[in-house]
């Protein structure tokens, strides 16, 4: 039988490369997404399309639901879709880091909430999140979204104590930079970036072996990761240095 994948946010980058992957290993999938000329865009009109914003609770109730009743169940749901800053800046901009933490962590429940009441029904189920390795320290010039993905991150931690018990799988995901829309416009050095196709084969494959965590560049996020054993005070004077701050004023 097909897997059934739900993805939000699969009408590019990471969240589209993990739809292709999925159904070229024979599962059913659909995304989500704001906008109907990026699903326009998609050619493999077998990915099922949901035009909803995840910041809308009663929105993603009414897809995912819809989706479970004309597909006849969901075994993954993806909680893919997140947004950064229009640009990195040392004064925070109040209100697109509202609206990141109103996607990226309460969209990240949006998502979640009508598919566990489908998983707990049914006695099994698997929830994914992406995350980020900006989670793993506050970062210059992007602080609401570090917060974020570190919001997201600790949720899934706790789902994956608390889940076990009703037979629901988690996996958190933690990307370094990938290449799609949202790194296209950044203009600071990416390290060890990598392309959309490689970090969705690799996320497809930890979601398969239903990892709780996942962190990919190995190399790249170890390094961050490290980053956040550090004392405190000694990570943000390094940080303050020229040559890792680039936020702009
Ligand atoms: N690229 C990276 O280097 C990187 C690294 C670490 C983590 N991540 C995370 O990976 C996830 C995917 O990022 P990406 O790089 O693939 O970004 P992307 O190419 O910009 O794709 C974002 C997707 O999310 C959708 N989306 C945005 N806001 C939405 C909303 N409110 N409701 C529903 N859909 C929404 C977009 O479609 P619409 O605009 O039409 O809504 C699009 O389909 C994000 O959570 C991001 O934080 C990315």
């Amino acid at each position: 039988m097909s897997l059934k994948v739900f993805i939000t946010g699969g009408t590019t980058g990471i969240g589209l490369a993990l739809a292709k992957k999925f159904l070229a290993e024979g599962a059913i999938v659909a995304v989500t997404g704001r906008s109907q000329e990026k699903y326009n865009a998609i050619r493999d009109k077998r990915i099922i399309f949901y035009q909803s914003d995840v910041a809308k609770s009663d929105q993603m109730k009414v897809c995912v639901e819809h989706f479970i009743k004309h597909q006849g169940g969901l075994d993954i749901i993806i909680a893919n879709a997140g947004i950064g800053y229009s640009e990195k800046s040392a004064i925070p901009n109040f209100a697109e880091s509202k609206r990141i933490f109103e996607v990226n962590v309460f969209g990240v429940m949006n998502t979640i909430e009508p598919a566990l009441e489908y998983f707990h029904q049914k006695g099994s189920g698997h929830v994914v999140c992406i995350s980020s390795i900006a989670g793993f320290n506050g970062l210059p010039g992007t602080s609401a979204y570090a917060a974020s993905k570190s919001a997201v991150s600790k949720l899934f931690e706790s789902y994956a104590i608390d889940f076990k018990q009703s037979n629901i799988d988690v996996t958190c995901i933690h990307p370094g930079f990938v290449d799609t829309p949202l790194t296209q416009r950044n203009k600071h050095p990416m390290p060890f970036i990598v392309s959309a196709t490689r970090a969705g084969d690799k996320f497809y494959s930890a979601i398969m072996k239903k990892k709780s965590y996942y962190a990919y560049p190995r190399f790249f996020s170890g390094l961050v990761r490290f980053l956040s054993f550090l004392p405190r005070s000694l990570y943000i004077s390094m940080m303050r240095s020229k040559f890792l701050n680039y936020s702009v004023k």
